[in-house]
């Protein structure tokens, strides 16, 4: 009888407000080593800043990535307690440079300390993401600089759309 292979299934986990290249990237190389990704938006219920909705990004999600090995998705609460509800083993998180070090390494050892069952991998992000952060990408669109490259063209006209909307509010 031929033996039923489990899944492998990997949370990234992020805010994604707004999803960029280098979100693409890390989810392409999960790819490599995954069966599915579950892109999984945190948000905090009751006091959640970010400019797109949780649902905005996850949508935004979908069609950055339109693959049918990755989902998207949104959770608020533990990580920890999304990635056993989704029925994945690891938790992926992008690095660029060494400055994210401390703050991954804080996060995945208490990640560790709730749930040590639950590995979380690294993956390099390429050089070509290395400046690239969300952050960045909000406040240089919102000064009117140019994005084009930084994130995906569907992000990219979701993001004029929304910085014109609040122009307008
Ligand atoms: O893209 P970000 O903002 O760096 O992602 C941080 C994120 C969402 C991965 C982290 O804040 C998180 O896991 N939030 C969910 C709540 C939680 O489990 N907090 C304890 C983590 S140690």
């Amino acid at each position: 009888m031929r033996e039923r292979r489990t899944q492998r299934v990997a949370v990234f986990p992020g805010s994604f407000d707004p999803f960029t290249n280098g979100h693409l990237d890390i989810v392409e190389r999960s790819l490599e080593i995954f069966d599915r990704v579950i892109v999984a938006v945190a948000f905090n219920a009751t006091k959640d800043s970010a400019l797109f909705t949780p649902r905005e990004r996850a949508e935004m999600i979908s069609e950055a990535t339109h693959n049918r090995r990755v989902v998207a998705d949104a959770f608020s609460g533990l990580l920890v307690d999304y990635v056993e509800r989704s029925g994945a083993q690891a938790i992926v998180r992008g690095l660029r440079a060494v400055a994210d070090f401390e703050y991954e390494f804080q996060m995945a050892m208490m990640n560790r300390h709730l749930r040590p069952q639950i590995e979380t991998i690294f993956i390099m992000a390429s050089e070509a993401h290395f400046y690239t952060s969300s952050r960045l990408v909000r406040e240089v669109a919102g000064l009117g600089g140019d994005v084009t490259g930084l994130i995906p063209a569907s992000v990219r006209r979701r993001l004029a759309r929304k910085l014109k909307e609040r122009a307008r509010s």
